[in-house]
């Protein structure tokens, strides 16, 4: 991908700080014109953080791990050092994530927009000074002996202040459809033709998914699919640039061979899951997600109704329709899972995922939905935390991995390495899922397998 986050040159760094920098005030003017009170107030759900306050993070973020961070060039070799402290009074105590509970942060004196607005500007002038003469004293990029681990260390928390900049802007679009109004993009959803002309990545459907439409469950199975030999998956993290945590050490497992879709499981699929009575069969879901589906007594996933065959979809505060081809989209592992027991397969699991993605780039086609896997968020075998550690470790273990890209993910976090996880009952991310062919024995190693 073209200035890919963890080899994006350090030169091609500052432009892409600014541009995502850029990127959050407009999201901003959107969310002050959208809900159009002085404090940006949304009701109080799981899901959602207080604007203001996911504003204010994003610039706290990047000022905590760079500006006031002394130990910023020993990279994810940091060891803890006093930071100095926030020139905004009582920052810390306001939007570090790690220690205000989500509950708390409904109840904080915030800062008005304006004071909001303030914050970022002046955060991204430290942020650009401090890169500028961290560039400088280590010579980079003129430098011909630095060592590419010097460069890293060097570049280091500007790339994850980067990405967690992207990430969160990803998380506002969500905010956005959950609440119900738009934001740059959403006039020309990702199934349009025009969206192909727009910076966001559009994956078009096979041909003979595009015309093979139908409702008919016996008809699913003829959906493309490829064969994945048996084969022994490395996915080692690479010896130079930035990677998260989680990605390190290596993904490794055996694989038997199994056949997994082309692409992620369509509306149309899905809609003869719901014409087949799937929401009303407890033998189809598995108990928490049963549970899930009679404490929110769904008959059908979020945003989506049907009618004579036809799908509509609530998108950014708009009824579209949305063309049955198209990827589902908003639905939580539950659903997922529900879906592929029904059809008589599985959801791959992450390893299978990576291996099918590796093996065969020009008939596996992902990047419009984030997909949900069959595996629970682990750490590989010799994982560190890096100096953010509240990134990957507390969410090991009740989180899902889901592998792919969304229509809306920036470009440049999309990756085969990313692994991003959520809980299993999260229907809100712009998430759909595929399956494999769960006809063959795969044994207990690769269940287990990440
Ligand atoms: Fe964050």
């Amino acid at each position: 991908m073209p200035n890919d986050i963890r080899t994006l040159s350090v030169t091609g760094l500052a432009s892409q700080l600014i541009e995502a920098r850029q990127t959050s005030h407009t999201l901003l003017n959107c969310f002050c014109t959208a809900l159009g009170s002085e404090q940006l107030a949304v009701p109080f759900k799981e899901n959602l953080n207080p604007p203001l306050w996911e504003f204010g993070h994003v610039a706290w973020f990047a000022d905590y791990w760079i500006a006031r961070n002394p130990g910023r060039s020993h990279g994810r070799q940091y060891q803890p050092v006093a930071h100095s402290p926030s020139a905004l009074a009582s920052a810390d105590g306001l939007f570090n994530s790690a220690t205000v509970a989500h509950d708390t942060r409904w109840q904080l004196p915030l800062l008005a927009i304006k004071g909001i607005q303030q914050y970022l500007k002046d955060v991204a002038i430290r942020t650009e000074d401090c890169l500028v003469s961290d560039m400088a004293a280590l010579e980079i990029p003129n430098r011909p002996d630095a060592s590419h681990s010097v460069i890293d260390n060097a570049s280091y928390f500007y790339r994850l202040a980067l990405a967690h900049e992207d990430m969160h802007a990803e998380a506002f679009y969500m905010t956005a459809q959950d609440l119900g109004f738009p934001l740059p993009g959403t006039d020309r959803p990702p199934w349009a033709p025009a969206a192909n002309e727009s910076q966001h990545q559009f994956i078009e459907p096979a041909a003979e998914t595009a015309q093979a439409s139908t409702f008919r469950r016996n008809e699913l199975v003829a959906r493309p699919q490829i064969t994945i030999p048996k084969q022994s998956l490395a996915l080692p993290h690479p010896a130079s640039g930035f990677f998260f945590d989680n990605e390190a050490e290596a993904l490794s497992a055996s694989l038997e061979d199994c056949e997994i879709d082309t692409e992620p499981v369509s509306h149309a699929a899905y809609a003869a899951f719901i014409e087949d009575q799937g929401y009303q069969r407890p033998e189809l879901w598995s108990p928490q997600g049963w549970a899930w589906r009679e404490r929110h007594r769904l008959n059908g996933p979020k945003h989506l109704s049907l009618s004579n065959g036809r799908f509509c979809r609530q998108w950014f505060g708009q009824t579209l329709e949305i063309p049955d081809w198209f990827p589902m989209i908003h639905v939580s592992l539950y659903e997922a899972q529900a879906w592929a027991r029904w059809a008589g397969r599985q959801l791959p699991t992450e390893a299978q995922w990576v291996a099918a993605a590796q093996w065969a780039p020009e008939h596996f086609r992902w990047g419009n939905v984030w997909e949900w896997t069959a595996s629970t968020f682990l750490p590989f075998d010799g994982f560190q935390p890096h100096p953010y550690k509240e990134y990957s470790a507390p969410w090991f273990g009740d989180h899902q991995v889901l592998k792919g890209a969304s229509w809306i993910t920036n470009n440049r976090l999309r990756s085969l390495r990313f692994r991003n996880f959520y809980k299993p009952h999260r229907a809100d991310v712009f998430a759909g899922f595929r399956t494999v062919d769960a006809l063959r024995n795969y044994g207990d190693s690769l269940l287990n397998s990440p």
